[in-house]
């Protein structure tokens, strides 16, 4: 890599080596050059704009009516499209396949590949210089860093921003949180099914992604994290008026990029992976973040693989009190000094590299050095946090290969009944019901002849990336109604599936390899005692190797592990070509093409 100072603006000469210059300024293919030149004129650009050295920008648009979380994109992009053009470059907006969490069937984790594949082919295909990602909703943070690390042209994330706090009178009532605790208090009955969706439309006030530490602000945060965004950037609220200017430095920022040709490559290393596992677990971070930040990786060409998150990151303290793990929501969180606060507390505490550089051309250290924790009951300093080792603990056994728990959610009433054996504080055992996916379930889950008891843990699969094409967000399940009328309100939950990112249920998710990729929870029977050890990060049913290997024999002669046909053709594809989510669910053929704009 070029050396780089921190901070330098070197310029290159201005129209010497554009990548749009071959498209726009090729006297070597009059034909071609032509052709590009009449249809990108005929909107009214002027033959000078596109030939005068002025870097392309292109702003990959994630907003749309049926993205309602990054609709506020399609106003957004006016400001970046004006810092572009004051830094005197040309602003190029174009569409990106829409993934809204919360509209897409099966769900929207199937369409994040989908939306890769497609900016790559438009970063590649068209004449941009650089790109700015317009991240947001849950999927389409990674979808683009993803695509932006495959091409590897300059590239910056700009965040939509969280909504506005949601309130019930007096109450703070998060986004997407708010539905598991009105699920459970209509399942109690002390609620109406009117009042359960008044309550849930209240937690959504204004424009932008869920205000809660769900997957969107985690995400975002650890696109800033990884050094993507401008500091600052993840957490102000979409209707801000900082918003809007952030959004006219990232497109200032974006033409300075490409001047200096700060890549993609230059800033996602191993050290900028491991600050954002580390700020992963001091936010209280999805569990999806593994997913999609392996994804990044694999993508950019750094190794990473999930047992980095439990090495990395699992001693690291929750400093953020913000649902879905502690109390607050986004506008605090902002107004307490968001990521950058969070990010001083860990490189005082000699946590993360200082060194790492980020995209605005300065290393972390020197972007958040100086930021302060305004409100210490919000943003905790490090040494009085929420939570001790509050990262994801990676389980191993002959259930699956790897699991991730998320350790900074796990209750009171959840440590007290399973995790304070004085003589096994950290293992719990207990009687297996399996359920065959979501459906099976929602139809079996009250069931009486289940005898679901305190001590029963709740399996659920055929609901990883093939069983369920892209990998349910199914595996924090509720007890039954009859449990949680006696305040049982949570087991157990264990699964080849995701869970949103929102949920405050400490399951044991994203294990792999899946059901339908051969995992031992294809060979789970009901009845079966499962064994979970915290302490050595096992997870066994308790059967003898004989017992495993002939019911594994069974299965095999009865054809495998049955799953649903695909519905669409894309599900059938993915399907055929999709990894694990221990591997980032990325599309295996995809990850040999690295820095193909440089091939
Ligand atoms: Fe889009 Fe939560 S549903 S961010
Ligand atoms: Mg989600």
């Amino acid at each position: 890599m070029k050396q780089r100072k921190p901070g330098s603006s070197e310029k290159k000469p201005k129209g010497k080596s554009l990548r749009s210059q071959l498209w726009f300024d090729n006297p070597d293919n009059p034909g071609m050059t032509a052709l590009y030149l009449e249809r990108y004129l005929n909107w009214g650009l002027t033959r000078e704009e596109l030939t005068s050295g002025k870097p392309i920008i292109g702003i990959a648009q994630t907003g749309s009516d049926l993205s309602p979380c990054n609709r506020h994109h399609l106003e957004l992009a006016s400001r970046v499209r004006e810092g572009i053009r004051a830094a005197g470059g040309i602003a190029f907006e174009f569409p990106v396949h829409p993934i809204q969490e919360t509209g897409k069937r099966p769900g929207a984790a199937l369409d994040r590949n989908l939306a890769y594949l497609g900016l790559v082919e438009i970063l590649y295909g068209y004449p941009l210089d650089g790109v700015v990602l317009m991240t947001g909703c849950d999927k389409t943070t990674p979808a683009c860093i993803m695509a932006a690390a495959t091409v590897n042209i300059p590239a910056i994330v700009l965040s939509g921003g969280p909504m506005l706090n949601g309130w019930d009178g007096e109450r703070r009532i998060g986004s997407g949180m708010v539905v598991w605790q009105a699920r459970e208090d209509h399942a109690a009955g002390k609620i109406s099914y009117q009042q359960f969706i008044d309550l849930v439309a209240n937690s959504a006030p204004s424009i932008g992604h869920c205000n809660t530490m769900g997957t969107a602000s985690t995400m975002n945060a650890l696109a800033e994290a990884l050094g993507m965004s401008l500091p600052g950037c993840a957490a102000i609220p979409a209707p801000y008026r900082e918003r809007g200017q952030i959004a006219y430095d990232t497109g200032v920022r974006a033409v300075e990029i490409v001047h200096e040709d700060l890549k993609p490559s230059d800033i996602l290393t191993r050290k900028a992976f491991e600050n954002t596992i580390i700020a992963n677990s001091a936010i209280g971070g999805s569990t999806n973040a593994p997913i999609h930040i392996n994804a990044i990786a694999k993508h950019i060409g750094v190794k990473l693989d999930i047992t980095d998150w439990e090495k990395v990151g699992l001693d690291i303290p929750l400093l953020v009190n913000m649902q879905p793990a502690g109390f607050y929501l986004a506008e605090e969180y902002y107004r307490a000094g968001g990521l950058p606060a969070v990010m001083n507390e860990l490189l005082k505490a000699k946590k993360i590299h200082a060194d790492a550089i980020t995209v605005n051309g300065k290393t972390m250290g020197e972007n958040v050095k100086r930021a302060k924790i305004v409100n210490e009951d919000v943003i905790r300093p490090y040494k009085k946090p929420m939570k001790e080792r509050a990262g994801f603990k990676v389980l191993h056994g002959n259930l699956f290969d790897s699991a991730v728990m998320k350790l900074s959610v796990i209750s009171d009433e959840f440590r007290d009944r399973y995790l304070s054996n004085p003589k096994d504080p950290m293992a719990f055992e207990g009687r297996a019901v399996v359920f065959e996916g979501p459906e099976d379930y929602h139809h079996r889950i009250d069931d009486p002849k289940l005898k679901i008891d305190e001590n029963t843990m709740l399996f659920i699969r055929g609901t990883g990336p093939i069983g369920y094409p892209g990998a349910a967000e199914v595996v924090n399940m509720q007890p039954p109604d009859y449990l949680i009328k006696k305040g049982i309100l949570s087991l157990p939950c264990i699964g080849d599936g995701r869970q949103s990112g929102t949920s405050a249920s400490p399951s044991i998710l994203n294990a792999s390899p899946e059901a339908a990729a051969g995992g031992g929870l294809a060979i789970l029977k009901t009845g079966d005692r499962v064994r979970i050890d915290l302490n050595k990060g096992t997870a066994d049913i308790l059967i003898s190797k004989a017992e495993f290997a002939e019911r594994k024999a069974t299965l095999e002669k009865q054809g495998g592990f049955k799953y649903p046909p695909s519905q669409t053709p894309w599900q059938e594809i993915q399907r055929g070509m999709v990894d694990q989510l221990g591997e980032g669910m990325v599309l295996k053929p995809a990850v040999k093409y690295q820095r193909v704009a440089q091939k």
